[in-house]
């Protein structure tokens, strides 16, 4: 035992304590059993004299089992002389297996979360491959010493890295949301360097459409009256738009930060706008009335607009109402047509409800990312080709994509880094597939 902390002991030589009894037959039991033929036993169990000859088990009832079950079979298990186990107390432990108690204490709390458990995962995964070489040691190693699946440790280790740079990978409350984070962030990377590396004019051009930045410093450098559409979809306040999607980044969603936003923005925006347009104003409709008195104190009118428009979400139906018997699916976002002067629109409509399904799960790259026909359709309305569209909030660049794509001018800003740059992505592919046609 000269290489190992701790000694061999008869398997019939450890009893269970009282105190502890680990749940071990889980759902990966018989594989676990199976594992110890091939890969042994990898940690010693910690024991302590009982003070008859015996020693009690303090943590590794599973492994003690497990190896039970092949000696009660006459089989020997790797590495280990036939009936014997490895047996450590408090006092030799090695390091990893310290850790490993640690581990094991610490998945009884209930308030662990994935993110600490990966970072767990990670600190013994690579204390084992220091001490034993990374030619010997591996996550299926890990996987079976921390009796999880190989499949959950590899999981584990890929979001603990990814969560270092992805705020998106680091706010998700569930393993499974941060891998699902991580792999649509992997996605759109591709997306996005072989958008780069396809065209680069295009993805130059697309570059200069979204601004990245803080749309207040840059709606500064935008002459006044030079405008003839803006889109203003700002963060709504009150963390609607983050709790909405678990599965994205956040924005800074603060009631106190939208307000200050909104309150900078509209004044400004209102200067850019040449007369006779319309600026396409997105709020929580809880705050309706406050929201037309700003824009009126800012210089718009509502003279024939005072009635808000409707975004009517017609795929949205059950998800997301986690209190069905007394609430209903919120399935609208408002929107007012603000005026400058006395625009008038460019194409006849039936009414101010726009009804489209919202962008697919599959394909969604924003929160709160609005649905190109959608957009299209409201710049048809307000605007002709040839025109300036701007968005200052862009988002996911939604609008100023199905502004290109109907022969707006466009351009934008947009503060989040990751969202700026699936914008220009976008943007990108589209004036791609525009000069190849
Ligand atoms: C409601 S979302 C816009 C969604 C967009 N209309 C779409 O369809 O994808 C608001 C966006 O504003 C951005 N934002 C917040 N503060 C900003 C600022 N000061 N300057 C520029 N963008 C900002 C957020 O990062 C977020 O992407």
């Amino acid at each position: 035992m000269s290489n190992k902390a701790g000694f061999y002991v008869q398997h019939s030589d450890l009893v269970l304590s009282e105190n502890i009894r680990e749940d071990y037959k889980g759902k990966d039991w018989k594989e676990f059993v199976a594992s110890f033929l091939s890969l042994g036993q990898l940690q010693p169990i910690v024991v302590k004299p009982n003070g008859d000859e015996k020693y009690e088990i303090v943590y590794g009832e599973r492994r003690w089992r497990a190896i039970g079950e092949h000696y009660g079979l006459g089989v020997p298990i790797k590495d280990m002389p036939m009936g014997m186990v490895w047996a450590a107390t408090r006092d030799n432990l090695p390091t990893h297996t310290r850790l490993l108690i640690q581990f094991g204490e610490n998945q009884q709390r209930s308030d662990l979360t994935f993110l600490e458990k990966a970072k767990f995962i990670r600190k013994f995964h690579d204390l084992m491959i220091e001490e034993k070489g990374a030619d010997a040691w591996n996550q299926e190693l890990t996987a079976h010493v921390l009796n999880l699946s190989p499949a959950s440790i590899s999981h584990y280790l890929r979001v603990e890295e990814a969560a270092k740079s992805d705020v998106a990978v680091a706010k998700a409350t569930t393993l499974d949301a941060a891998v699902k984070r991580m792999k649509t962030a992997e996605k759109l990377k591709v997306r996005h360097d072989a958008a780069k590396k396809d065209d680069n004019n295009a993805f130059e051009r697309a570059t200069s459409i979204i601004h990245h930045g803080d749309a207040r410093d840059w709606i500064s450098t935008i002459p006044d009256g030079s405008v003839d559409l803006v889109n203003f979809d700002p963060p709504w306040g009150n963390n609607v738009s983050y709790k909405a999607q678990e599965n994205h980044e956040g924005f800074d969603d603060s009631d106190e930060y939208a307000g200050s936003l909104r309150e900078f923005m509209l004044p400004q925006i209102f200067r850019v706008l040449r007369n006779d347009r319309f600026c396409v104003f997105w709020f929580r409709s809880w705050i309706e009335e406050q929201m037309a008195e700003l824009a009126t104190s800012c210089g718009f009118n509502l003279d024939f607009t005072r009635t808000a428009c409707i975004w009517y979400k017609v795929d949205k139906v059950v998800d997301q109402n986690r209190n069905p018997e007394k609430s209903l699916v919120e399935a609208y976002e408002k929107f007012f047509l603000l005026r400058k002067g006395d625009p008038v629109f460019h194409e006849r409509r039936a009414n101010n409800v726009f009804a489209y399904d919202r962008v697919s799960l599959g394909s969604i790259i924003h929160p709160t990312e609005k649905p190109l026909a959608l957009c299209s359709d409201i710049i048809r309305l307000c605007s002709v080709p040839g025109e300036m569209v701007l968005d200052p909030c862009a988002g996911s660049a939604a609008f100023l994509d199905a502004g290109l794509r109907i022969s707006r001018k466009a351009k934008g800003c947009e503060l989040a880094e990751t969202y700026r740059e699936r914008g220009v992505t976008r943007l990108a592919e589209y004036l791609k597939t525009f000069r190849d046609a």
